[in-house]
């Protein structure tokens, strides 16, 4: 199989609220901007609906739910959204005619076919024809029967998997195809084709043409395989979503909500804002459309002002949501997946991300802090309008105030600029990432019309060409990692305390950068990363004009791209975390001719809207990018994997890895199998990685070679590994049934890899050492086992069963890890782990006994009562003794009781079908998840484990104000 070539209801009670806030607002309430999430009461209908932005239309029926919602974890199929099962054609299995080049007649039903070769597939045409080069067209023509009684019926065609990109005709029209031909090929070798024939083309009862032109990139050509449906949990097997996208699917989906406004809000300016809808929402209100908005990872907002009803009359927000795939390489997610909120203002407001902090001038003694603030009159008149802007230090007292006037004329915006100076600046650092606010005010002849506050952070940072980067005038190892916007078994939708301890299990690990691949993230993850200290590089695109899969952002670039970009830059300026722009991901067009025009048009908005940060762009050409001119507007040369490239353009230009590593593992998984006498560590075994860092693409490196390569490199201003997490699609380097990738240096619960502790020993200081693999090898006794240690101390000493199987040390080897071979007998294998000759820690594994009980470990056994804080319970199977089986896969039930729900279950399993929100999971090696979220009330969620044979387990946890 070919390997991927790396180209590629606010109701009665929101009125409530807002009413009493609004009058509350009236009586002299100082923050007369008012922002309220608008996430709760909302109705859902999964597929699509004729006129459903119609506030009439009668949605009573429809689900009811909370944002933020990400459908496509919960396995809708496309049946249940048209309501009626399509039938559906398995074509590949059979006799078919082939002819080798390309001829667009060649579709036509009348072509004359009978002196092409006959051909039985599924098999690629090398096997079946010997037709071998690369680069090639081929072309294969069956007939189809349909009939009598599906008259009137649309069909679905199952035409497999097509090595590489196809285009699919029924009766000479045109219903499908994927991949793209020359000269901009990408391939969608591991797609199944899966494509719906209208009606109208059909010949019932009688026999329909069918022709698919195939172009090959490399490696074989051809229908190669038959699409079998499987359909287990959320997954689908002939999903369009495919492997990238985990198997899952989109489709269409509708949300509604009605809500009523008091009569007082007539005068205020309303507001919508929506952080992401993936994908391509249309947003109506009180049935007029507000807009279209394609890219699913663009926060955006709109007016409701002039089409609402007020005096308690009812209004209906309606949002049509578009997911067609394949739209991503990815996992997606599909949905109002991120908050919203609805903002009601004084006709004269702050503009939308209207406020711009930045610090030109930073000396031990004093900062000078330059406040730009766009303010909107959107009254009647013009208005002289006062701005005050308040610095706060981090315990909120005032600093500094500047106070500006302007008059502002109706309908009209005007920038205020503001310089203040604060003394001695307390520095944002990612040991100590120190906050300051702006707090603005408004005023329109002594009235207070609006408020902001807006956080910012007071550092300097530089990349240079020899000794990579400083963050204040200190040298600063990028240690980074790529994350994906998933959240495990939360799908995409967007809770903050779940990227919170995302970053706190990476800031564990040492890790100090995040790189959001490949997309602007939640604003979520930013604050969080400003308040937490990492560094980020934000990313617009993975792809421009050139789409990476059928339905992705490349069909709407040319339109959309300024506008996305730009609004991320808008929205995210302030961070400090954010120290790069990021313009694409291996943007196909490296190599294009015109590539120096296109890099440098979206490098030029990215300095207009924000001159104080640097931009850059991960390319996996190096060379062909710098050949084109792709690389010459960029400040800062992203290569992503090509470690070689650190030497070539030392000193040439300031660097970093972008992307590095992907290293595939599995947890808890090590592949050892008896060949004879020995024991071999397999690479990939029944669709797992081996945890021995030996296994990565032939794009990538093991995570090893790429923190070696670093090291070596000192002007490389460090690394974002790829990935932190494992995420949903892309299984690499398997397809179905895997369905999750096996990337993550932790797994899809956030439990540690060994990989883990790799990182951990090169990018912490804090002693640690790790052994591994489990101890669990029965059947194996005296048979060499390789065990093998992280540590950050000078050297380690290894026993078995108390027996010294001597010390080893570092500073005696290139490789960052140490080994001995052990053989085997059960018991403890110890290691312990010294500097200066001293013992500084230890870790042990033993072997554990059979499966005796459950362990409930909460993160947190204390949770807000908000209905959104989550604690995390790690499930363990142990034995008497309390150690954990490594290869217990017991079934684990759940029952939650009290003031808290289960928001989903998982075990880190790449192959596992099970679905997430459920109240049971089988453990993996010995481990399972299940995650609690709190309702809106104080009280205590009692948790129970139950499986069979082995002794139940409870849990408390607090929900408290
Ligand atoms: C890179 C790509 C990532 C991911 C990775 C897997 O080339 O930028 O998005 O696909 O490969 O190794």
């Amino acid at each position: 199989m070919k390997m991927k070539i790396p180209f590629q209801k606010f109701l009665c009670r929101t009125s409530i609220v807002l009413g009493i806030l609004l009058s509350v607002a009236d009586a002299g309430n100082p923050q007369p901007r008012t922002t309220v999430l608008f996430t709760k009461e909302w109705h859902f209908h999964f597929g699509d609906v004729a006129d459903g932005q119609n506030p009439s239309l009668n949605d009573s029926q429809w689900r009811s739910l909370d944002l933020p919602h990400d459908w496509s974890i919960e396995g809708h199929l496309p049946s249940e959204a048209s309501g009626q099962d399509v039938p559906e054609f398995h074509i590949v299995k059979g006799d078919w005619k082939f002819n080798e080049g390309d001829n667009l007649l060649w579709k036509n039903p009348d072509v004359n076919d009978s002196s092409w070769q006959t051909v039985k597939l599924p098999s690629t045409w090398e096997d079946h024809s010997n037709y071998t080069p690369d680069n090639v067209f081929g072309w294969y023509r069956r007939e189809l029967t349909v009939p009598a009684e599906l008259q009137g019926k649309d069909i679905y065609i199952n035409v497999g998997k097509i090595d590489d990109a196809d285009e699919t005709f029924f009766n000479g029209v045109k219903v499908g195809g994927m991949g793209s031909f020359p000269p901009h090929y990408t391939s969608a070798w591991d797609n199944f084709r899966f494509y719906k024939v209208p009606h109208e083309i059909i010949h019932y009862g009688g026999r329909n043409s069918i022709a698919v032109r195939v172009f090959d990139g490399i490696m074989g050509g051809g229908i190669y395989s038959d699409g079998q449906k499987v359909i287990e949990g959320p997954f689908e097997s002939t999903s369009p979503a495919g492997s990238g996208g985990g198997y899952l699917n989109g489709g269409v989906g509708w949300y509604r909500k009605e809500f009523t406004l008091n009569e007082n809000f007539k005068n205020k300016r309303v507001f919508i804002e929506f952080d992401g809808v993936y994908m391509n929402s249309d947003v109506w209100i009180n049935g007029v459309h507000l807009g279209n908005r394609p890219y699913g990872y663009s926060s955006f907002q709109y007016e409701l002002t002039q089409h609402l009803k007020f005096g308690g009359k009812k209004n209906v927000l309606a949002v049509r949501v578009d997911v067609q795939q394949p739209c991503s390489r990815w996992y997606s997610g599909a949905g109002i997946y991120r908050n919203v909120r609805l903002t009601i203002t004084d006709p004269v407001h702050i503009a939308h991300w209207g406020t711009y902090v930045t610090i030109p001038h930073i000396s031990d003694n004093e900062a000078t802090i330059r406040i730009e603030t766009k303010i909107r009159n959107q009254s009647a008149s013009a208005h002289q309008v006062t701005l005050e802007s308040i610095i706060l230090d981090v315990s909120g007292h005032e600093i500094a105030r500047s106070r500006s006037n302007q008059k502002i004329d109706h309908d009209s915006v005007n920038r205020f600029t503001q310089v203040v100076k604060i003394p001695k600046p307390k520095l944002w650092s990612l040991e100590n990432p120190t906050l300051y606010h702006v707090k603005s005010k408004v005023s329109v002849n002594g009235r207070l019309a609006d408020t902001g506050e807006t956080p910012f952070g007071v550092r300097t940072f530089e990349f240079t060409t020899e000794r990579g980067f400083f963050l204040n005038g200190k040298h600063v190892a990028i240690n980074g990692v790529c994350l994906h916007h998933d959240l495990g078994y939360l799908g995409a939708a967007v809770n903050k305390r779940a990227i919170e301890r995302q970053l706190e299990i990476m800031k564990t690990m040492g890790c100090n950068a995040i790189r959001t691949s490949h997309n602007p993230p939640a604003p979520e993850l930013l604050d969080l990363c400003d308040r937490m200290g990492f560094l980020v590089m934000d990313e617009a695109f993975d792809e421009w004009e050139r789409s990476k899969t059928m339905y992705g952002y490349g069909r709407f670039f040319d339109e959309w791209s300024e506008r996305d970009l730009t609004d991320m830059i808008l929205r995210d300026r302030n961070h400090p975390a954010i120290i790069l722009w990021s313009i694409g991901n291996e943007i196909p067009e490296q190599d294009n001719a015109n590539a120096f025009e296109m890099s440098k048009r979206l490098v030029d908005i990215c300095h207009r809207e924000d001159p104080t940060r640097l931009v850059t762009s991960a390319c996996n050409t190096p060379e062909a990018a710098i050949s084109s001119g792709f690389t010459k507007p960029l400040d800062v040369f992203g290569i992503n994997y090509s470690i070689s490239f650190y030497q070539t353009y030392k000193g040439k230009a300031k660097l970093f890895g972008s992307e590095t590593a992907s290293a595939v593992s599995t947890r808890g998984e090590y592949n050892l199998v008896k060949e004879g006498d020995t024991l071999k560590v397999i690479k990939d075994l029944n669709n797992q990685c081996t945890s021995y860092d030996i296994n990565a693409p032939n794009w990538g490196n093991i995570a090893e070679s790429s923190l070696k390569a670093i090291k070596e490199a000192p002007w490389v201003a460090g690394e974002f590994v790829w990935t932190g997490f494992d995420y949903f699609g892309e299984p690499t380097p398997f397809s179905w049934p895997s369905m999750s990738s096996y990337f993550g240096i932790v797994d899809l619960c956030g439990f540690p890899k060994d990989r883990y502790y790799l990182y951990q020993s090169q990018w912490t200081n804090k002693p640690m050492v790790h052994i591994l693999p489990h101890w669990n090898w029965k059947g194996y006794e005296g048979q060499e086992i390789p065990v093998w240690c992280y540590s950050n101390c000078e050297s380690v000493e290894l026993f078995l069963n108390g027996k010294s199987l001597g010390e080893k040390k570092f500073s005696d080897t290139k490789d960052l890890h140490l080994i001995w071979n052990v053989p085997y007998s059960s018991g403890s294998v110890k290691a312990i782990a010294k500097s200066n000759g001293k013992i500084i820690c230890t870790d042990e594994i033993q072997t554990a006994g059979d499966p005796a009980k459950i362990l409930l470990i909460p993160d947190r056994t204390e949770i807000g009562a908000d209905g959104n804080d989550l604690s995390y319970v790690k499930v363990e199977i142990v034995d008497k003794e309390g150690r954990v089986c490594p290869n217990a896969d017991n079934l684990v039930k759940f029952k939650i009781e009290g003031t808290g729900v289960i928001a989903g279950v998982g075990n880190g399993n790449p192959m596992s079908h099970e679905y997430f929100k459920t109240s049971e999971r089988k453990a993996f090696h010995g481990l399972a998840l299940v995650i609690i979220k709190s309702q809106d009330k104080t009280g205590e969620i009692h948790l129970t484990a139950t499986s069979e044979y082995v002794k139940e387990s409870n849990v408390v946890i607090h929900t408290k104000n």
